[in-house]
């Protein structure tokens, strides 16, 4: 898809089909200027005939006629100084819905003010959602889905506005890319995307762009290197783990790095403490952290700001088998503290202490988890917000803010020392599993084990990562729209 930005009147570009918002007094904005001829007393009278609202989310299409030789999408925006951010988010859905089934191949979108609403967050909102209703995953069905029929969608604003909303248009372009990429990923069956798969991916990226550079270290390696916590893990399956790196380099390289690192179990069967059947195949969905990992790596990659930012994903299988970690089996992590696994299917927990552990050479400025960690964190936040907690508060408060700002939200839960003591073993120096209650917080306890030598924050997405079951089953790519804002709003601070 290409966007654009022009100060041009939307009349002298001999448009196809001319998106204008209407609030709910039946009132377009002055951009739309097409409303100067005859089409403005046509669109008065059909906007009271056909009762049209003007509330966000509705949209009226009417198609060319007449003298007026293109089509014309009205989008309700209502009442712009009452609207609630929940409005604002179904105009984009809503305006994306009607071109899809309108078959419109290009759009020009008059941009005009109207309260709180700017230009810039309006075009944000259009462009986000067409890319939402324009994704899908057919690689397995015979029957392809087709190209988009939309191809290119213009955005009309003042003249003082185009630079910001080139800007915007790039920003959108690179999170959008990055989150695709992070829901394809996610889609892939468990038979495909393996570990060795995700590091194959990995450089990939590394190949596509030269301005990230990849390392991938095998199973042996990391046994070797002591990482007891991982290995306990990828051990019991049949496909070695696989600990890659991806780098980043936008400014001086001795400027301290954001450090990503993504839960990327490809398959959690559980192990021995193994699953029930229902609903298993969704384990598939159980390296979304790092899907996103890779994801914001490529967004990165096609922003190209002035950061430095490192990628790691921990890959492991999580199998059932002879040589696989039993129940009350005791580890050493690269820290050099002891776990008792009393559950092997708090797996998730002990691929990342190791890889925690293994960031610190990469003298953080601050780095932040992504897993779909724990089935605790959809009872307490459900599938519509993420579960944040970390070692400090500010890097907290800059997740909350980010996700606020980019619709991609997450709500902070108390990692207080009083829910450490659940975690101790009367044979190691901790246990895998915090028992009875505040499971999301105990698995965060466990990871706040080992980042004591930076500011790190864990983000639990086992409710946000993928829509579970139904029509719209699938990989959300969540929080890749989250964390490039959180990176985007460094380059600012
Ligand atoms: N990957 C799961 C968490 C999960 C479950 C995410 C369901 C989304 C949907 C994780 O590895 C896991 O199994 N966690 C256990 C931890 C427990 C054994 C302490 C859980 O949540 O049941
Ligand atoms: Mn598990
Ligand atoms: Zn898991």
């Amino acid at each position: 898809m290409r966007y654009s930005s022009t100060s041009e009147a939307i009349i002298n570009t001999s448009p196809k089909c001319i998106c204008i918002s209407v609030n709910s007094e039946g009132k377009a904005g002055e951009l739309s200027d097409i409303l100067s001829n005859d089409s403005a007393k046509e669109l008065d009278s059909l906007l009271s005939e056909l009762s049209f609202s003007g509330k966000p989310g509705e949209t009226l299409f009417l198609p060319r006629s007449g003298t007026r030789e293109f089509h014309i999408l009205v989008a309700g925006i209502g009442d712009p100084q009452a609207l609630k951010e929940n409005d604002v988010l179904k105009i984009g859905p809503a305006i994306a819905a009607a071109i899809k089934s309108n078959k419109m191949k290009e759009l020009s979108v008059a941009l005009d003010h109207f309260g709180s609403i700017s230009p810039l967050n309006l075009g944000r909102q259009i462009i986000d959602a067409i890319e939402t209703s324009t994704y899908s995953f057919d690689t397995y069905k015979s029957e392809k889905s087709g190209e988009p029929t939309l191809t290119q969608v213009t955005f009309h604003c003042l003249e003082n506005e185009t630079a910001a909303l080139d800007e915007t248009i790039r920003l959108a372009h690179a999170v959008n890319t990055g989150r695709h990429y992070a829901r394809t990923l996610g889609n892939e069956p468990g038979n495909v995307c393996t570990p060795f798969y995700l590091a194959q991916q990995a450089k990939q990226l590394g190949k596509d762009y030269p301005d990230i550079e990849t390392n991938v270290l095998d199973e042996e390696e990391l046994e070797k290197m002591g990482m007891g916590a991982f290995v306990s893990v990828s051990k019991g399956s049949t496909l070695p783990g696989k600990l890659i790196t991806m780098e980043y380099y936008g400014t001086d390289k001795k400027s301290a790095p954001y450090v990503l690192v993504g839960k990327g179990i490809t398959f959690d069967t559980g192990g021995i403490s193994l699953k029930p059947g229902a609903q298993m195949d969704e384990m598939k969905f159980d390296m979304c952290g790092s899907a996103s990992v890779m994801g914001v790596m490529k967004a990165i990659a096609e922003l190209k700001p002035k950061l430095n930012v490192v990628g790691v994903i921990a890959a492991a299988e999580n199998m059932p088998a002879g040589n696989a970690s039993k129940p009350g089996d005791i580890v050493t992590t690269l820290s050099g503290q002891t776990v008792e696994i009393l559950n092997t299917d708090a797996e998730g927990r002990l691929v990342l202490c190791d890889t925690l552990t293994y960031v610190e050479r990469f003298k953080p400025a601050a780095v932040i988890d992504i897993a779909t960690l724990t089935g605790a964190c959809i009872v307490a936040l459900g599938h519509c917000t993420s579960a944040v907690m970390g070692n400090d508060q500010t890097l907290v408060d800059q997740l909350l803010a980010a996700g606020q700002q980019s619709h991609d939200k997450a709500w902070q839960l108390p990692l207080w020392d009083d829910y450490q003591s659940q975690l101790d073993s009367p044979f190691a120096d901790m246990q895998n599993i915090g028992g009875k209650g505040a499971g999301s917080i105990t698995a965060g306890c466990f990871l706040s084990r080992f980042t004591k030598s930076y500011p790190w924050a864990h983000l639990d997405v086992a409710g946000t990562a993928w829509v579970s079951g139904g029509k719209e089953k699938g990989a959300t790519g969540r929080p890749v729209p989250l964390l490039m804002q959180y990176l985007v709003n460094q380059l600012a601070s």
